[in-house]
């Protein structure tokens, strides 16, 4: 998809659409009002007659409108004016897109950008018009060879600006805008790949293409006799029962960007997640090809920050593996010898994004990091405590927490801080090693946390569970790309902290 910025008159505009919105209850705004006066009142006898009343969410298509150079001009609605914040813009949006990429217009100009968003500056809105628009038209049908996409796609989208004067900043957010939505559609790609696709060695394939295809970028792999070298044995813990070979895939952008210390970013790579012979039930099961959803994550950031090219030094780390039961794989009670020298009780060996985490931790400990940030879809708990609206921010140092809730309020890709109080380590301990890898079914999301933090002393640390955010239930709908936003927005509002 193609974008644009452009500022100027409704009616004049020469295109396949011009999309403006109405206000419940029937307020037309500014830009609709223009269209009004130049077809000397059909828009607000349409709206008179019932037929489009603002509420948000809504469309009414209208073609040949008196007057006015374009081919069509689509209302929307945007709900009562005094709530118009960022989900009731981004909504606007991408009902606006939506309805459009059904239609025969395979272009538009938009004008909703130009309807004030609370506490938001133009800049803001038009990096997000151009995020909520690239979410509106994805779709994956790489694997259906049945076409069924759409036959005339949207291919071109103008966004306008009030004034002449927002164009230069407005023109800066919209490569910004596009640069993350990028991120978040590779995101949602590998996610929504089945697991005999996006194998561990798929994801290192990817990881080398980006640094293939970004000067700023480069990549490495350890094989499975490399993780061995390493000691990493809770990572291997997991993988054991599998035949498909892991990988631990590294990332590195900006290197010599800057004299700061890098920060870095760890990816829960599961590819499935069956539990192992702590095995799943079968109702769902196929939902856990979405448990590599923080490799995913990592992987877009990587792209996004490629294409914004802030100063920054970055490392990434992806653990990737299946956890898979058979007869070489890991038993209840088995203990191993992590990669921190820990000795871990595996309990449950359904409970694995944190025994592969737990040694890239340990492995970051190796850059001197400014900072540690995992991402992993870690605990259905998760789901329970805060739903789809959120994912869970835990860590070991309060700035940090606020700052990533912060990024994820700016990026409209919440994140909510989760309490991380001594008294919950109580449950992981163990009978026979230095920890057990799950506690009772109490606080299962903190818990998780907790165990992680053994693993993090040695630098500020914080950890996102994105288990209710990473995908949509709806089998049709799949992957999000989230937390590509609020971790991009966390990354760029770190750039200011250099040297
Ligand atoms: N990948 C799952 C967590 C998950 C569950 C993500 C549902 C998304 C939706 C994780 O590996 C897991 O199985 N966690 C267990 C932990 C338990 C055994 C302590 C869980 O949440 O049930
Ligand atoms: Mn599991
Ligand atoms: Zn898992």
């Amino acid at each position: 998809m193609e974008f644009t910025i452009k500022t100027g008159n409704p009616e004049k505009q020469r295109t396949a659409c011009v999309v403006a919105g109405v206000f419940d209850n029937r307020k037309l705004t500014l830009s609709a009002e223009r269209i009004d006066r130049a077809a000397k009142g059909y828009i607000s006898e349409i709206v008179r007659r019932g037929d489009m009343e603002g509420r948000l969410g809504t469309t009414l298509m209208l073609y040949n409108v008196p007057d006015t150079l374009c081919d069509r001009v689509l209302l929307v609605g945007l709900g009562k004016e005094r709530d118009f914040k960022d989900g009731e813009f981004y909504t606007a949006i991408r009902t606006a897109v939506k309805f459009l990429n059904e239609t025969g217009a395979y272009e538009a100009v938009i004008y909703l950008t130009e309807e004030k968003v609370r506490r938001r500056e133009i800049g803001w809105q038009i990096e997000h018009a151009v995020i909520a628009a690239s979410e509106a038209v994805y779709c994956f049908s790489e694997l259906k060879t049945e076409n069924t996409d759409v036959r005339r796609p949207l291919r071109k989208l103008t966004f306008t600006v009030p004034l002449r004067s927002d164009l230069s900043i407005a023109e800066a957010t919209m490569v910004r805008g596009q640069a993350i939505a990028n991120g978040v559609t590779l995101a949602r790609n590998l996610g929504n790949l089945p697991a005999n696709i996006c194998t561990p060695g798929y994801l290192a394939a990817q990881a080398r293409q980006l640094a293939h295809e970004y000067e700023d970028i480069s990549a490495e792999v350890l094989n499975v006799d490399e993780i061995k070298k390493e000691g990493m044995n809770a990572f291997l813990a997991v993988t054991q029962g599998s035949i498909v070979p892991p990988c631990f895939i590294k990332l590195e952008y900006g290197a010599g960007k800057t004299k700061n210390k890098p920060l870095v970013l760890i990816g829960k790579g599961i590819t499935f997640d069956s539990g192992g012979i702590s095995l799943k039930p079968a109702a769902d099961m196929d939902r856990m090809k979405f448990d590599m959803c923080g490799a995913a994550g990592v992987l877009g950031t990587f792209r996004a920050i490629a294409e914004i090219a802030p100063d920054l030094h970055i490392i990434g780390l992806i653990p990737a593996c299946e956890n898979l039961p058979s007869g070489a794989a890991t038993k209840p009670g088995d203990i191993v010898t992590s990669l921190s020298g820990q000795t871990i009780e595996i309990l449950n060996t359904d409970a694995e994004g944190r025994l592969i985490l737990a040694d890239a931790l340990t492995y970051a400990e190796r850059y001197d990091p400014e900072a540690v940030v995992d991402i992993a879809t870690l605990t259905g708990a998760m789901v329970v405590a805060l739903g789809h609206e959120a994912c869970g921010v835990f860590g070991n140092n309060d700035a940090l927490v606020r700052s990533l809730v912060h990024a994820g309020e700016d990026a409209v890709d919440r994140g909510w801080a989760m309490p991380m109080w001594h008294d919950y380590h109580e449950g992981l301990k163990s009978g026979f090693a230095d920890v057990a890898n799950v506690a009772g079914r109490a606080a299962g999301s903190i818990t998780a946390a907790c165990f992680l933090s053994r693993f993090a002393k040695k630098y500020d640390w914080a950890h996102l569970d994105i288990a209710g955010v990473a995908y949509e239930e709806d089998r049709q709908k799949g992957a999000t790309g989230r937390p590509v936003p609020l971790l991009v927005a966390w990354l760029i509002s770190r750039e200011r902290y250099n040297d």
